[in-house]
């Protein structure tokens, strides 16, 4: 391996530190990795702000304290004297880049971490070659990478023609949380799963992304985008490659991408009149969202992985804004067993289902059966992982730990990305109608019409502590 390089990063690199995502996430994740010892480096903040470096530390501070961290002093302290702070316009400022030279000095593995729109992703990395800060460096950025296949591979080319594989991380913040990370070892550590992990046992799959409140104060954002681009692309596709891939032969990053490749390899591009696009009534009156807008803040699909694990195992997958409930969970159902034959009527008991839950309260249900008195009642076998493995790093805590050490397990490869937009690119290409539905429902009818013939919707399992 060359320039990835197997070391850890000497300098952290962050564009944008000004924005959104540094002041929800990325502060606070770094506040963690330093309060668990695991950082290391000087941070150089970069954005155009014309801004103190102690103004930018107080809004590290508010940020912390913002996203519900009880802040140590001495550990905030150690935190913030890591801190500079360089501003200039990342696209046309060249003297930007020399202060930045002057920064890195001899330092030699540097993480840039581009948390910016899109559209400066090349010209960003290609100002670092320029200026002959690339060699030896990483480059994380955030997603969307790309908006179709066509421009995730023009990204992927333009950026690639000044680094290598290994140098590139691209986030897709669900690859940090912890039911998803912890997929593998279940799936794989636990005869109990593996042997039922089939289509000889299961029939089929839901996997629901549902969130309980619309596109807030991102109208304008999530206007050009919309439900399919925002989570289905990218984490919803990502987790079903989780669920679906076979066990890896290695413990390499590669050995992993190349299974989770092969799942999305094996589905194919899907058929625009087995998807549903809804739109929440008042979606259009939300701030930066165009008054005929036709933007889906709903989506639900079905998809088939046409290998010798799945095969005929169909796969329903949705995400919607304005929903019920704020839960993202990945259900299998089984097939039913034979009918009975010592019950009255020779009754036939419901399939059994296995739950992951990924938001919110992690967790894993086992959903059984057993007759009481005439009838069938669920049984759950419950496991939440906060409540059982403790509490969990954060995604971003995860994800800026495996880029800062060069650990690509947690980040998405160029082939995955592309094989995800060819399998996303028909609904883009003919999007067809869109449905309205209540905010605060389950999305339009038709979603539930796209499941004829098949286990409907399930109500979510929901936390506990739910209200
Ligand atoms: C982001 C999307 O990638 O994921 C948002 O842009 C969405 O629209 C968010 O709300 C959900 O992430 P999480 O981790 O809060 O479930």
């Amino acid at each position: 391996m060359a320039e990835g390089g197997d070391s850890d990063s000497d300098l952290l690199v962050i564009f944008g530190i000004t924005g959104d995502l540094a002041r929800k996430m990325t502060f606070q994740a770094l506040y963690r990795l330093e309060r668990r010892g695991l950082l290391q480096c000087p941070i150089v903040g970069v954005a155009s702000d014309d801004i103190s470096k102690d103004e930018l530390v107080k809004r590290a501070r508010e940020a912390i304290a913002g996203a519900g961290e009880k802040i140590d002093d001495k550990v905030f302290d150690k935190l913030a004297g890591r801190l500079s702070y360089l501003h200039g316009d990342v696209v046309t400022d060249s003297a930007l880049y020399d202060a930045l030279a002057k920064q890195i000095g001899s330092k030699h593995q540097c993480l840039y971490y581009l948390e910016m729109p899109p559209s400066l992703f090349a010209p960003i990395v290609e100002n670092l070659g320029k200026a002959g800060l690339l060699k030896r460096s990483r480059v994380a950025v955030e997603k969307p990478f790309g908006h179709d296949l066509t421009s995730a591979r023009e990204l992927n080319a333009r950026l690639r023609a000044l680094l290598g594989e290994e140098q590139l991380f691209r986030v897709d913040h669900f690859l940090g949380k912890e039911p998803v990370v912890e997929l593998e070892y279940l799936r794989f550590g636990n005869l109990a799963l593996v042997e039922l992990w089939n289509r000889h046992v299961i029939s089929e799959i839901q996997i629901t992304m549902a969130e309980d409140f619309g596109v807030d104060d991102r109208g304008k954002f999530y206007d050009g985008v919309g439900a399919l681009r925002d989570v289905v692309q990218n984490h919803l596709l990502q987790v079903l490659a989780g669920v679906a891939m076979e066990p890896p032969v290695g413990p390499s990053a590669d050995d992993l991408n190349d299974r989770k490749a092969d799942v999305l390899r094996a589905i194919a591009a899907v058929d625009p009149d087995r998807c549903v696009r809804g739109q929440y009534r008042g979606y259009t009156d939300v701030d930066g969202v165009a008054k005929n807008s036709q933007t889906e803040t709903f989506v639900a699909m079905r998809v088939e992985i046409d290998n010798w694990r799945w095969h005929g195992v169909p796969i329903f997958l949705r995400a919607g804004k304005a929903m019920t409930e704020r839960v993202t969970e990945v259900r299998l159902f089984t097939h039913r067993v034979p009918s009975l034959s010592f019950l009255p009527e020779r009754r036939r008991a419901e399939p059994n289902q296995i739950i992951l839950r990924i938001d919110p309260d992690p967790g894993l249900r086992i959903q059984l059966t057993a007759l009481d008195g005439d009838r069938w009642r669920d049984l759950h076998l419950d496991s939440s992982f906060m409540a059982d493995l403790g509490e969990p790093l954060l995604p971003y805590e995860r994800l800026l730990h495996g880029a800062l050490t060069g650990d690509h397990q947690l980040f998405a490869r160029e082939d995955a990305i592309e094989e995800t937009w060819r399998i996303v690119q028909p609904l883009l290409d003919n999007p067809g109608e869109i449905h309205r539905y209540e905010p605060g429902s389950w999305g339009p009818d038709a979603a539930r019409d796209l499941l004829r013939g098949h286990r409907s919707w399930q109500q979510p399992w929901l936390a506990d502590n739910h209200h």
